[in-house]
């Protein structure tokens, strides 16, 4: 762990009642990191987690920015953050066509809006040193098959990622992003099991992730990671 850590480490996890999310917690819990996890509908399996790892729960809901800097605030005054991650999303396996412009919304403002709030809050409230750990599902090297509402999500979060790194390092900030390719629990759910095994065979690993291998390198770079700013890392088999 970096030695600017060694005193007090504290995590934020949103999403922590996610597939993705629940095995950053515990990987956190497991190195006895001070741990929040957020919820927003999945509450029971988010209290059982937290009871089993000792980590706190609180019900979040990422919608506009007016109603998320208050729910926020009231967490900061509990105890400042050094590491948050985002591993928030939603995703429909839906064509373009059926798309509504409510669902579009609702994912954009969980998938990507409440990124760039999140790191212009943490910004505003002078977190430093701070690392903003995103995760997401592209690196903007692949050319996949997927809901457009969700791929432009995942794409703005990279893209936002690499500006932030630029604005916020100078502040103390580190924002970097893990990219995930099909994993064994979580989103991929939404997918057709033919399409899973599409992904499988294009994986040069020939296999879809395990949760836990996502949450190795999200706690690296919330806890390790020194110089990387900005970046996309691709966690996917080699898609
Ligand atoms: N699993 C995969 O195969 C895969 C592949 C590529 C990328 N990813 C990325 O990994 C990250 C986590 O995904 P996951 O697979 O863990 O998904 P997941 O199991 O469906 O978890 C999603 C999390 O987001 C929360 N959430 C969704 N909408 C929200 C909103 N409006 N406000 C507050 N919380 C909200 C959910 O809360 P509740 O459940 O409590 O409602 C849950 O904690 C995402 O960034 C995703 O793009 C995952």
């Amino acid at each position: 762990m970096r030695a600017e850590l060694a005193a007090k480490p504290r995590a934020w996890v949103l999403g922590g009642s996610g597939a993705i999310g629940g095995a950053v917690v515990r990987a956190l819990r497991a190195r006895q990191i001070d741990t929040v996890m957020t919820y927003r509908s999945r509450k029971e399996p988010a209290l059982a987690l937290a009871a089993e790892t000792g980590a706190r729960a609180l019900e979040l809901q990422l919608s506009s920015r007016d109603a998320l800097i208050p729910q926020l605030d009231a967490e900061l005054a509990l105890g400042r953050p050094s590491l948050i991650v985002h591993c928030v999303a939603q995703s429909a396996a839906l064509p373009l066509v059926e798309l509504s412009e409510a669902l579009w919304r609702d994912t954009l403002q969980a998938n990507a809006e409440s990124a760039l709030w999140l790191a212009q809050w943490a910004a505003a409230r002078e977190l430093s040193p701070l690392d903003l750990v995103f995760t997401g599902g592209l690196d903007r090297s692949q050319s996949l098959p997927l809901p457009v509402h969700y791929a432009a999500t995942q794409g703005m979060l990279a893209a936002m990622v690499m500006a932030l790194g630029h604005e916020l390092g100078p502040r103390g900030i580190r924002v970097n992003m893990v990219s995930l390719g099909v994993m064994d629990a979580g989103l991929s759910a939404t997918l057709t099991s033919e399409r899973r095994t599409d992904y499988e065979h294009f994986s040069a690993l020939r296999r879809v992730g395990r949760a836990e291998e996502a949450a190795q390198v999200i706690t690296w770079l919330g806890l390790e990671n020194s110089y990387i700013q900005g970046k996309v890392i691709a966690v996917n088999g080699g898609i």
